[in-house]
């Protein structure tokens, strides 16, 4: 059973880039002049490979979810840095890592809500920090092999959390996701999706998805929908509001979904959208988890209340997918881009290290996330 594979797409899908087909969700390129991201503000449509370098291309990238979901931000952020601070003129470590908090600002402002941007560019000025007093060219060499870490641990965490999560999961189940915790979001496998991808690796592929389209961006259908049946799996788009009568016709037997940031006590941002669908679940019996790498995990935010949430502009409901606009001129808009799942609504969180069920808090740091 094939993974994934951008090759399988590439025939489907007009307008391809034929350099896709070699490509990541985000990588650095292999003479280390530029970062290339597959766009994925424009999928399915097309497949473009973006080349870029300058740092407020790497913002913008970040900003306007050409490279999006927690980890696959933190991949681009960890590679976009290390790629711009190689080009910070100065031979002095302190002029050095002036530069470079700059820069770091600046990537941190592209969004709030995933905690995996903060946590990916602190533990790239831990690396700085670390090699004080050594020549400047070789802490730059230093935070490139950071951000291959950073990524190539991306692919194990995932991977691990794709093996608990088929642990869960039976012949013939019905599986509900939402937006997209997918390869895309990540480095590979997706969090999830790894459960549904670690399955066709054990060759169990008697299995159906339904993808909540996600508005107002479509994640759901953009970008899950193309991969899960891209890979070849049962695959049916719904758009949000069937969620319910889904359930209710006994369609769904386990539902996995991402996040963005997870307090201490397991409270739960993700995709706006998220926490409607745990109501459902808790009302329909359905179990409800979430996947979740330990980096994604906030301990220092005691619950889910602290969790900055971003707003994001009108016209993403207004206008963005249709061909009129769809709103009178004037009309107040309110588009919070995530919610936040309370801890008692959610069965149980997947982290590569283990399932945690509540308490939480307990749960976490049994396991070593601090
Ligand atoms: O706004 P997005 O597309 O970045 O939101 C993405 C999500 O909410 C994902 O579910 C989350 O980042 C998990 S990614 C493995």
């Amino acid at each position: 059973m094939r993974f994934c594979e951008w090759r399988v797409l590439i025939d489907k899908y007009r307008g391809a880039d034929m350099d896709a087909l070699k490509l990541d969700t985000v990588r650095l390129s292999e003479d280390r002049s530029c970062l290339e991201i597959l766009d994925q503000t424009l999928l399915p449509g097309t497949i473009k490979v973006l080349r870029i370098e300058k740092l407020e291309e790497i913002y913008e990238a970040i900003r306007f979810l050409r490279v999006r979901g927690a980890p696959a931000i933190g991949v681009c952020a960890a590679y976009g840095i290390a790629l711009t601070a190689s080009r910070i003129e100065t031979q002095d470590y302190e002029a050095f890592l002036a530069a470079f908090r700059e820069q770091k600002k600046v990537l941190a402002s592209s969004r709030p809500t995933a905690v995996n941007l903060f946590w990916a560019l602190d533990r790239m000025e831990r690396v700085l920090l670390a090699q004080a007093g050594r020549p400047v060219d070789e802490i730059k060499e230093c935070l490139f092999v950071e951000a291959q870490a950073i990524r190539d641990e991306d692919v194990a965490i995932s991977r691990s959390i794709g093996e608990i999560g088929f642990g869960l999961m039976k012949p013939g189940n019905g599986i509900l996701t939402h937006c997209n915790a997918g390869t895309l979001a990540t480095a590979k496998y997706g969090t999830a999706t790894a459960p549904m991808y670690v399955a066709l690796e054990h060759g169990m592929t008697d299995f159906r998805v339904y993808c909540d389209e996600t508005r107002p961006l479509l994640q759901g259908a953009r970008l899950t929908a193309f991969e899960l049946h891209g890979a070849g799996i049962d695959t049916t788009l719904i758009c949000d509001n069937m969620a319910s009568t889904v359930m209710k016709s006994g369609l769904v037997d386990l539902i996995f979904v991402g996040c963005d940031r997870v307090a201490a006590n397991g409270d739960t941002a993700n995709k706006i959208g998220t926490s409607g669908v745990a109501v459902l679940a808790k009302h329909y019996g359905i179990p409800f988890y979430v996947c979740a790498p330990g980096s994604t995990i906030d301990m220092s935010l005691a619950a889910g209340d602290q969790i900055p949430i971003e707003e994001r502009e009108a016209s993403e409901v207004t206008e963005m997918w249709y061909k009129e606009r769809m709103a009178p001129e004037g009309v107040k808009v309110y588009n919070p881009a995530f919610d936040v799942t309370d801890h008692s609504l959610i069965t149980g969180i997947i982290t590569e290290k283990g399932l945690c069920r509540a308490p939480y808090e307990k749960a976490f740091r049994a396991l070593g996330i601090e």
